[in-house]
């Protein structure tokens, strides 16, 4: 028996992205654009920071497992606290599921080029993971549903998508939902949901509320608290009871839940994001199908683009980088030929697109 299970030894480690520090050393530049992690080029949400500053004087005292957080997150969107986790990130939540209800022999299910993140939490417990081809880069939940047999236990659907930033709709997802058994678990993935959330066309699921479906949310994204690591997740309470079994007792921590309380008040700043982001994808959609670049419509904050081939994403990313833009390359995700490209002030964006249109 090897030290190290073989699943583990296959996997490949989490490449963070290029750091700004490191780019700007490495080509000798004075600024640096990010656009490579979905991050909000906003920075954090003020009122999350005021509510961490508050709370440094209690920090010798263990925190009490989100139970501060979860209580205004039942009364936000008018659920019990038993139907409400929190979380270190949305991943942390992830991960826990992943403990909680996945067997040796079960499978996991989701579409091909999934979330880098749940790839390697499910494929780091071991069980067969299996995935259908995107269609038109959207989840092709027809074949999903074909594809369910009786080990399946976790389906994995990110509503928006990342990385190609795609949504599906609530009827869509109720045909799919028909084949899917109650001993299912469906994690719905809303890391996007905000930006998302105005679109006619989007389904938010608290309206579409299955006792085998559990939502994720994060505050990483248009609260801009990616660097403190908070999330949450909606279900029915049985799914809650059994995760609180697994998450660590002091996950999430007390500056954390702090500012996931802070960031859910602070309305200005997520108005103020948002149209920051608004402009942003509106900006570079046109740009690049004015570049005549084929890019899937985003519901997000980034866009996905598909390049020609692996070596056109090589030259296109070295050439940005050389330009002081970090876009992120999604051979990790397992799309080799293609780059992600966050949303950042307006001068990144145009600054991408000049850098873009030279390569
Ligand atoms: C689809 C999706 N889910 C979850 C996450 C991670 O969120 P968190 O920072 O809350 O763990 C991300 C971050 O990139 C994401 O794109």
């Amino acid at each position: 028996m090897p030290l190290v299970p073989p699943y583990i030894a296959s996997l490949r480690p989490y490449e963070a992205g290029r750091s700004i520090d490191e780019v700007r050393r490495e080509y000798g530049l004075t600024r640096v654009a990010k656009l490579a992690s979905n991050e909000n080029p906003a920075g954090p949400s003020p009122l999350a920071i005021e509510r961490m500053r508050h709370a440094t004087a209690a920090l010798h005292l263990y925190p009490n497992g989100g139970l501060d957080l979860r209580r205004e997150l039942a009364r936000q969107f008018d659920l019990s606290v038993e139907n409400v986790i929190a979380g270190s990130g949305s991943e942390g939540i992830m991960a826990n599921s992943i403990r909680a209800f996945l067997c040796d022999e079960n499978e996991v299910l989701t579409t091909e080029a999934a979330f880098i993140g749940f790839q390697v939490l499910a494929k780091s417990r071991g069980v067969t993971y299996r995935t259908v081809p995107y269609k038109n880069w959207h989840y092709d939940l027809e074949a999903l549903a074909a594809a369910i047999n009786e080990r399946t236990k976790i389906i994995y659907l990110a509503n928006p998508n990342n990385p190609t930033g795609t949504i599906f709709t609530k009827h869509e997802f109720d045909r799919f939902y028909a084949h899917v058994p109650e001993r299912v678990l469906i994690i719905l993935d809303e890391a996007y949901f905000e930006y998302a959330k105005d679109n006619p066309r989007y389904p938010d699921s608290m309206h579409y509320r299955y006792d085998n479906v559990i939502t994720l949310r994060t505050f990483s994204k248009v609260y801009g608290l990616a660097g403190v690591r908070i999330g949450y997740g909606f279900a029915h309470q049985e799914l809650i009871a059994n995760l609180l079994k697994v998450k660590l007792p002091f996950e999430p921590s007390t500056l954390a839940q702090e500012a996931g309380i802070g960031a859910l008040a602070d309305k200005e700043f997520l108005h103020r994001s948002l149209e920051l982001n608004a402009r942003g994808i509106r900006y570079l959609s046109e740009s690049l199908l004015g570049l005549r670049y084929d890019v899937p419509a985003s519901d997000t904050n980034f866009v996905m683009l598909p390049l020609a081939s692996d070596q056109e994403a090589t030259r296109v990313t070295e050439n940005l980088l050389r330009a002081g833009i970090i876009v992120r390359r999604l051979s990790a995700f397992g799309l080799p030929h293609a780059i992600r490209i966050s949303t950042g002030t307006d001068e990144e964006n145009q600054a991408f697109v000049s850098a873009l249109a030279l390569s």
